[in-house]
């Protein structure tokens, strides 16, 4: 690719990504890399205003611990994690970012975040450990404060971030490419922060059609961080553990503000509410049956009972809901006025905060939420590691916390030197959510500089290894330029395939292999088996991905990077004989949960020099 310029950055510390995890990294390593004389660069396929999980705002800040008030500990938090996860967490990680959060939302407070507050001037919780917010330009306040820190000359947006760069086992930087021009990027760094969110549409997602590309979390997050672990040969945890949240169906609204703030009752179209009714389906999963809250898998396996039972839609039944708060004020008719338009107010500035689309769908279909429930739906599986989801890369925990097996050297450094992980990115500590996210960046962050400053890395460079890469990463646009005048249509090619062609085919193998919506969330050695023999012909097809332009570019490596994310799934949903997620996924031939023998995180690791896969378990090590 002769008229691709060849741009080269020399850095210091390197965070790839623009969302929580790595504005939270940009303002913690400006302040370290200031007293060192460093240099911290940051890279975002998007523009960091508006770009990840968080581009549409959010209408609360799911993690606030709130240790001054003294209400909660940092033990609590690891407990409410622990039993959400169905015992398989790392405590030493969920309690650092749980100790370290709540400043992160105080700094959100001062730079200019609204959160909701009483008549007496306190948080207005959402739930125990949740703040409702004025959210609508949550990521706008935070980014400010990230490019204030590091300057934006300091900041690469609209470059896509596709391969690692090793110097041997250790990472020296990243490759990627600019969506807007043709100039192709060397990143090198003496220390590498992975924050590049979690991925979606690896699974086909249940908007089709003219609703294609609609999805709970956002489309943009492809799989980039597991790929860019992998690909170095880190060591991955938790790849198992899909996320499935039940959303309002179509437009995948949150639920959280109609089951924790308002209160609301979930039902089936009969009538039943599953989380009564099927009470009794708790005690086949115990201890975790009996933890309150009950663990969001099993909420959601509930609902689908009904669901498999026929029983659907299932229903948020938001017009009681409003109602039960309303009538509260009934004897007073100007109250109850007031209250319900208030309430009405309420309900729609949660999606307009967070899910604009959600909003939209009701006000095209002309719901009144106050009027006439809403169909709820558990939408496809994601790869989060944020969430209620724990895949990502198997992380050094920190010195004062961490047992010896989680500690080597620096905290949130992968199994790879140079290497950090946070938010999406590192896995096994659940429930961090866009604050806890925030915070992990800032401490990943001061871990890779302090790393930086001990070691002094002197890395060596290949020059021709990256013009090989070079090469490969742009081969797409060589493949489509080559072919595309010889078909009538350049869709159809026996020479190539087109990267939307590449993602319906991987959705589909996951889909019906991998226990996907259609496949009822279920499957089992046999299935899985097949879908690895599958998800092989298109690792093989991927070479010959095509690019009419440099979007299509990114949308080549965006499948690329969930098709690596896609087979380390299988392979540990292969390795996990037991069903420990049900609602996540059930494994029919191992239909129970195994705690003497899969009390255990399950991990898995890419060997760049073989090629080979390794699945192998680790301890899991109480320190509370
Ligand atoms: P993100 O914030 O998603 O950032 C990922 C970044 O990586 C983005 O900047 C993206 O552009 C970039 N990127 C991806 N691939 C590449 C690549 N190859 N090259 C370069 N850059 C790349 N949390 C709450 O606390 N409260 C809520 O109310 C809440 N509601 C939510 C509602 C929705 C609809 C969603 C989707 C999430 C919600 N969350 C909420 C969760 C929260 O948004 C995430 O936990 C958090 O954003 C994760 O941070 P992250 O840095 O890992 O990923
Ligand atoms: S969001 O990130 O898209 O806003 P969601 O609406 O599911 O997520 O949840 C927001 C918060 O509420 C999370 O902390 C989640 O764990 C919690 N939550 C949601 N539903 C319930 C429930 N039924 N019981 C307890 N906690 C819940």
């Amino acid at each position: 690719m002769t008229n691709f310029e060849t741009v080269e950055v020399n850095t210091d510390l390197l965070i790839v990504g623009g969302g929580m995890s790595a504005c939270g990294a940009a303002v913690e390593a400006a302040y370290w890399a200031k007293k060192h004389n460093l240099k911290v660069t940051l890279v975002d396929k998007a523009a960091v205003d508006r770009s990840g999980a968080v581009a549409m705002g959010l209408s609360a800040i799911n993690q606030y611990v709130d240790l001054v008030s003294g209400k909660n500990t940092v033990k609590d938090y690891v407990d409410y994690v622990r039993n959400d996860l169905m015992g398989i967490t790392r405590e030493d990680l969920v309690a650092n970012i749980a100790r370290h959060v709540d400043s992160t939302v105080h700094l959100f407070e001062k730079w200019g975040l609204p959160i909701w507050k009483d008549e007496e001037g306190n948080y207005v919780h959402e739930g125990r450990w949740q703040l409702m917010i004025n959210g609508e330009s949550y990521k706008v306040v935070v980014a400010e404060a990230a490019k204030n820190a590091l300057g934006m000359e300091n900041i690469y947006e609209r470059i896509f971030i596709v391969e690692p760069l090793m110097d041997g086992d250790v990472c020296s930087g990243a490759l990627g490419f600019s969506v807007r021009e043709n100039k192709f990027y060397v990143f090198k760094a003496k220390a590498t922060l992975v924050a590049l969110g979690g991925a979606v549409h690896v699974f086909k997602p249940r908007s089709s059609g003219e609703g294609l590309g609609r999805a709970w979390y956002p489309p943009w997050n492809s799989g980039s961080s597991a790929y860019l672990t992998l690909r170095a040969g880190a060591e991955m945890t938790c790849q198992e553990v899909r996320f499935i949240p039940v959303r309002f169906k179509d437009a995948y609204g949150p639920v959280g503000a109609w089951f924790l703030l308002f209160k609301s009752r979930a039902t089936s179209s009969l009538g039943g509410e599953y989380m009564a009714e099927r009470k009794d389906e708790l005690e086949n999963w115990l201890p975790y049956g009996k933890v309150k809250p009950i663990p969001a898998n099993l909420r959601n396996w509930l609902g689908m009972m009904d669901v498999m039972d026929g029983k659907g839609p299932i229903y948020m039944r938001t017009e009681e809901a409003i109602q039960k708060i309303a009538d509260e004020y009934k004897d007073d008719p100007k109250a109850y006025k007031k209250k319900m338009k208030h309430l009405e107010e309420e309900a729609w500035e949660d999606f307009l905060d967070m899910t604009i689309s959600q909003a939209l769908l009701w006000a095209s279909t002309n719901v009144f939420p106050e009027q006439e429930a809403s169909e709820i739906a558990a939408a496809e599986p994601y790869f989060i590691g944020s969430h209620s989801g724990a895949s990502g890369a198997w992380v050094s925990g920190p010195k004062d916390l961490a047992p010896a097996e989680y500690f080597w050297g620096y905290p949130n450094m992968s199994t790879i030197k140079g290497m950090f992980c946070a938010g999406d990115a590192s896995g096994a500590s659940s429930h961090k959510f866009s604050s806890g996210s925030h915070a992990e960046g800032r401490i990943a962050a001061k871990g890779a500089l302090e790393y930086i400053v001990k070691e002094n890395p002197q890395l060596k460079y290949d020059n021709a290894a990256i013009d090989e890469m070079k090469a490969r990463i742009l081969k797409p646009l060589e493949i489509y330029e080559a072919h595309a005048k010889e078909t009538s249509d350049p869709n159809i090619n026996p020479n190539y395939i087109r990267p939307k062609m590449f993602m319906f085919r991987l959705q589909k193998i996951m889909d019906e292999y991998a226990g996907g919506v259609s496949s009822q969330f279920k499957t089992n050695k046999p299935l899985l088996e097949k879908g690895l023999q599958l998800l092989n012909f298109l690792k093989e097809d991927a070479e010959k991905l095509a690019a009419e332009d440099l979007h299509e570019l990114m949308r080549c490596w965006e499948n690329i990077h969930r098709m690596w994310q896609a087979e380390a799934h299988v392979r540990t949903i292969l390795f996990r004989e037991e069903t420990r997620w049900p609602g996540y996924y059930y494994r029919a031939d191992t239909p129970k949960i195994d705690n003497d023998k899969w009390l255990k995180f399950a991990n898995i690791k890419w060997d760049p020099k073989t090629g080979e896969w390794s699945t192998f378990t680790k301890d899991i090590i109480h320190i509370f």
